[in-house]
This record gives structure tokens, sequence and C-alpha cells, in this order.
């Protein structure tokens, strides 16, 4: 039997008062695949996201995690079935250094974890802290209150604490907003190389159509709420009326 995709959505709803923020979307996500969203402000591309990972719940359709579905579950719930979002503000302890943001993210998936007598780094977790902080060149700023480093790095954790979660599928609005244009590509780099590495799906919304032609397998774009095109990044890029309407 084939497996399930890492995602499907099926005809979801979601209005704000007046405001229609998501019109029947439908989108799936195949497992290992890394696909864009790309669409003006307020299209509807987070409201999106936070369905999927269960802070907003749609009015109507479905939600299916490798074939669970998971409207009406609790984000926690969600997290436990491997779906993991980038932190918009990794510094949850500002005070507290990079290591040891990243040692409390990989012990989170760990089981146990709520128990407050085990030990926070096991050997296992404590080997892919190390591993996930020379990948993403944060060993240097590894003892570095979070607080005080600069903004590029600071992405790079985000992510980092993500992928130390082990997700099969992660979510990342906009991972390079605020992130210099030279430091960009080099954590989309980082990024999806992990990515692929691990097999782990991913869906990123982004604005830098350079980001999106390099590194995703498709291209969703979304116009008012509504996903207006699917496709290959040549085809979508080059299409005229993406071209107009959202470019
Ligand atoms: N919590 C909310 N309450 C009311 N309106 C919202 C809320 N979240 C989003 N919206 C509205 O829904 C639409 C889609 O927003 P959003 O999903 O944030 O778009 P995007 O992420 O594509 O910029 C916008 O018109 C926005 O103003
Ligand atoms: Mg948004």
């Amino acid at each position: 039997m084939k497996a399930a995709p890492a995602l499907e959505a099926e005809h979801l709803f979601l209005s704000f008062g007046g405001v229609q923020a998501v019109r029947d979307v439908s989108l799936t996500v195949a497992t290992g695949e890394v696909l864009a969203i790309i669409g003006q402000n307020g299209a509807g591309k987070s409201t999106f996201l936070n369905m999927c990972t269960g802070y907003l719940r749609p009015e109507r359709g479905a939600i299916r995690i490798a074939g669970c579905s998971i409207v009406g579950l609790k984000p926690r719930a969600i997290a436990r079935l491997g779906v993991a979002r980038a932190f918009q503000h990794p510094q949850i302890f500002p005070q507290r250094c990079v290591i040891d943001h990243l040692r409390f993210a990989s012990a989170a998936a760990r089981p146990g974890f709520w128990n407050p007598f085990r030990p926070l780094n096991s050997p296992q977790s404590a080997q892919d802290v190390l591993q996930l902080l020379a990948f993403f060149a944060l060993d240097k700023l590894a003892d570095q209150p979070v607080r005080g480093i600069p903004e590029g790095a600071r992405k790079l954790l985000d992510v980092a604490m993500a992928l130390a979660l082990e997700p099969k599928l992660i979510l990342l609005d906009e991972p390079t907003s605020g992130v210099s244009s030279a430091e960009k590509l080099g954590l989309m780099t980082r990024l999806v190389h992990a990515l692929r590495a691990r097999g782990v799906s991913a869906i990123f919304v982004e604005h830098d159509m350079d980001v999106v032609a390099r590194f995703a397998d498709r291209v969703a774009v979304w116009v008012e709420g509504a996903i207006f095109r699917v496709g290959s990044p040549e085809d979508v890029l080059s299409d005229p009326e993406v071209k107009e309407h959202v470019l």
C-alpha cells in the first residue's frame, strides 16, 4: 500500500468577520517534498499554516497529516504527529544560551520529556544537538545568550530548534524575513539540505522569488484566500498571470 502524503488539505474555508481569509483551499504535500507558498500580504498564507498546526480551526474542510485527520486536535497533539513549525521568536529564554535552546527542543522530541526527574541531555540528544549546532554554523555562538546574537543566527536557531523536534513535516512562515539578502542564501541552503538529508517534508512561505526558484520542488500561488496556481517553480514563476497579480 502506498504511504499517505505528508499533508492533505481539502476544501478548507475560514472567515474572520466579513473577511474570507481562506476560500476552498485544497493542497497536497508529498512525503519529502519542499513546497513554497507565495502571495501578497493578506492572501491567507499564515491562516492556512495556523490551521495545519491546530492554532486555528477551519469552518469547513479536512486536513490529514500522514493520513490522520487533525481538524479539532490541539496544537500539542498535532506536534506529536510529527508537525513542527519554526518558532517566530526563538529567544524563549533570552538570557539562556544558544545550546540550551537546542537541548530543550531536542529533549522535547523524546519520550518522557514531561517527567521532571529525567535529565535534559541524554547522550543521544547531546549528540544531535552538537550535530545541529555544527550544521547550522552555530557552534561558535553555542555559549552566547540568545538575546545578543545576530538576526541571521537567530533565524538559523529557529529552524534548528524546529528540526531538533524530529518532525516529519515542518511549516515555516517566512523563514528568511528580517534576514539580509547576503545571509538568506546560506540559511536556506543549510535548511533545505537538512530537510532533504532527513527526508522531512516542508512548506515555506517566501517573498523572495530567487529563493523560491532555487529551493522549492513546487510552488503554490495564493490570491485573496484561494490557490491561484500550483506547479513547478519554472512554470509558475514564468506564468504571465502570476507575474501580473503576484510578483
Ligand atoms: N486573527 C485574525 N482576526 C481577524 N482577521 C484576521 C486574523 N488573521 C488574519 N486575518 C485576516 O485574514 C486575511 C489573511 O491573513 P493572513 O493569513 O495573515 O495572510 P498572509 O499570511 O497571506 O499575509 C487578512 O485579511 C487578515 O487581515
Ligand atoms: Mg503571513
